[in-house]
C-alpha cells in the first residue's frame, strides 16, 4: 500500500532517532529508529494491512526517542514517542489499526495499548474540508 491510498492510515517512523537509553551498540549499527521501522515491517501481513509504514528523518521529538506518527486525510494526528524498537511494534501497529479502523482517527481510550497511552505526544486535529 502506498501512502497516498485515499483513506489509508499512514505511519511515518522516525529513522534517524537515537536510543535514549545508553547506546552499547557499535557506531556502525542503525540507529534506534532504522530498527524500529525494520522490527514494524517485519510483523505479519495482517497486522499492517490497510497501514502505509513510511520512513522518514525526524518528527522533531528527539528527546522522547524513538518517535512516529499516525495520520490519515480528514482524521487525527498522533505523535507517539519514547519507543523502544525492541519492544513495542506490536502496540504501535494496533494503536495504528485502532487509528484506520475510526471514522475520525480517533482510537477508544481504553482500547489503545497501555504504553501508547502513556506516551502520545501531541494529537492534531484534520485540516477543515475544502470547500
Ligand atoms: S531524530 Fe527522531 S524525532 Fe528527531
Amino acid at each position: 500500500m502506498t501512502s497516498l491510498e485515499n483513506g489509508a492510515t499512514t505511519l511515518f517512523v522516525c529513522v534517524t532517532c537515537r536510543s535514549q537509553v545508553a547506546d552499547v551498540s557499535l557506531p556502525d549499527q542503525p540507529r534506534a529508529g532504522a530498527r524500529l521501522l525494520t522490527a514494524i515491517e517485519a510483523m505479519p501481513d495482517e497486522q499492517r494491512e490497510g497501514v502505509a509504514v513510511v520512513g522518514v528523518e525526524c518528527l522533531s521529538n528527539c528527546n522522547r526517542a524513538c518517535t512516529v506518527a499516525v495520520t490519515a486525510p480528514g482524521k487525527w494526528t498522533y505523535v507517539l514517542g519514547a519507543l523502544d524498537p525492541d519492544v513495542h511494534a506490536q502496540d504501535i501497529l494496533t494503536f495504528a489499526r485502532l487509528h484506520r479502523n475510526h471514522e475520525a482517527g480517533l482510537p477508544a481510550w481504553r482500547e489503545r495499548p497501555e504504553y501508547i497511552r502513556k506516551n502520545t505526544v501531541a494529537r492534531v486535529p484534520a485540516l477543515p474540508a475544502l470547500r
